[in-house]
């Protein structure tokens, strides 16, 4: 018998979940998860939440939310270990055990933490970790735990996090050579559309430059937001380039190609931006309402998301104290009644 694959996903929950994220991830992760021969885990990574904001309320209310969505969006949980990460304590025990096996260095070459340093430099200040905090500075660390304590085979990741599992396998390797083979070193998929939806500026779609398509928004705060999508000044008649416009990158995220050949001849033909913008409203209708009506109904009963959660995290904890009884173990942090020795 094949070993059945083991794919792991986190979410950070620090903001209302977006439609870059539905596409890039959520529901490429729940198609997965219907695969007979993975065993998916997919958690809300809120104690990452901390690192981006100390909005308490922020967090509190984006993890219900993403929560609600994944649900929403056609999570079975039977089908899935779908968790809390703050439900499984093992996590923060192994990311500190990480840490003192990983070298500062390693970490000071994290992009994030690098670009915090360049912008402090840019500005000219003084303290080149002006606003560095120890969760930011760590954050990998943290993420190497999430992935290692389910010996993940496969993470699906956009382009940005590739580092970060570049990091958990070397930190992987450090442990399994030091103190014996545990870990399993992690891959990264990136799928091809993940991260690259356009916001409504153009840029990638991201709650930090404020150009996001929140999942759930009503029909007509919608159509407003499609209304300020940028374009260039063509004229109605004059044929246009979908391969550069915003409108059609977010409308092929959500179209069958059949849809995607013909709206390429009305780019051709000259379409408008109007017309435009209200295909795609028309379509993002289409798509989004049976999520819509959906998500109202699990809102409405928060007991049901958290009874979820619960659940997970059980079947979570199940695989993780286990494991990091074995880790504890290995580091020599055990019962004294035993040998003397390990
Ligand atoms: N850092 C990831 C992000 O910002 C979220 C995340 C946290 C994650 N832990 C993870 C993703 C583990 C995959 C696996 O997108």
């Amino acid at each position: 018998m094949t070993k059945r694959k083991i794919v792991l996903t986190g979410v950070t929950t620090s903001g209302e979940p977006h439609i870059g994220n539905l596409v890039g991830a959520i529901l490429p992760a729940i198609k997965a998860s219907k695969d007979q021969n993975i065993d998916s885990f997919l958690f809300l990574a809120d104690y990452h939440s901390l690192i981006k904001n100390q909005d308490a309320q922020l967090t509190y209310k984006s993890s219900f939310e993403v929560a609600a969505c994944w649900l929403a969006c056609g999570l079975e949980p039977d089908k899935v270990i779908f968790y809390r990460q703050s439900d499984v304590p093992q996590i923060t025990e192994l990311a500190w055990i990480l840490s003192c096996l990983t070298s500062k260095g390693l970490l000071n070459r994290a992009h994030a933490y690098k670009a915090a340093v360049a912008s402090n430099e840019d500005q000219n200040i003084r303290d080149i970790d002006k606003g560095v905090s120890m969760g930011l500075f760590n954050y990998p660390i943290l993420m190497c735990a999430d992935i290692l304590m389910f010996k993940a085979d496969e993470v699906p990741v956009g382009d940005d996090q590739k580092q970060h599992l570049e990091m958990a396998r070397d930190i992987a390797e450090k442990f399994n050579k030091h103190y014996g083979e545990i870990f399993t070193l992690p891959r990264e998929v990136i799928s091809k559309s993940h991260g690259v939806l356009p916001g409504l500026d153009g840029r990638k779609m991201s709650k930090s430059y404020g150009n996001v398509i929140p999942v759930f928004v009503s029909q007509n705060k919608l159509k407003n937001m499609i209304k300020k999508i940028k374009t260039n000044s063509l004229e109605p008649g004059v044929p246009k380039d979908y391969q550069s416009c915003t409108i059609y990158k977010i409308y092929k995220a959500f179209a069958t190609d059949e849809d995607c050949l013909h709206m390429k001849d009305r780019y051709d033909n000259g379409i408008s931006w109007g017309e435009a913008k209200e295909s795609l409203t028309e379509l993002m209708n289409e798509v989004l309402t049976p999520y819509w009506a959906e998500y109202e109904k699990i809102c409405s009963d928060r007991g049901y998301v958290e009874k979820t959660l619960l659940e997970g995290a059980q079947k979570a904890q199940a695989v993780a104290e286990p494991m990091m009884k074995l880790v504890r173990q290995m580091v020599g942090i055990k019962s004294f009644n035993g040998p003397k020795t390990l």
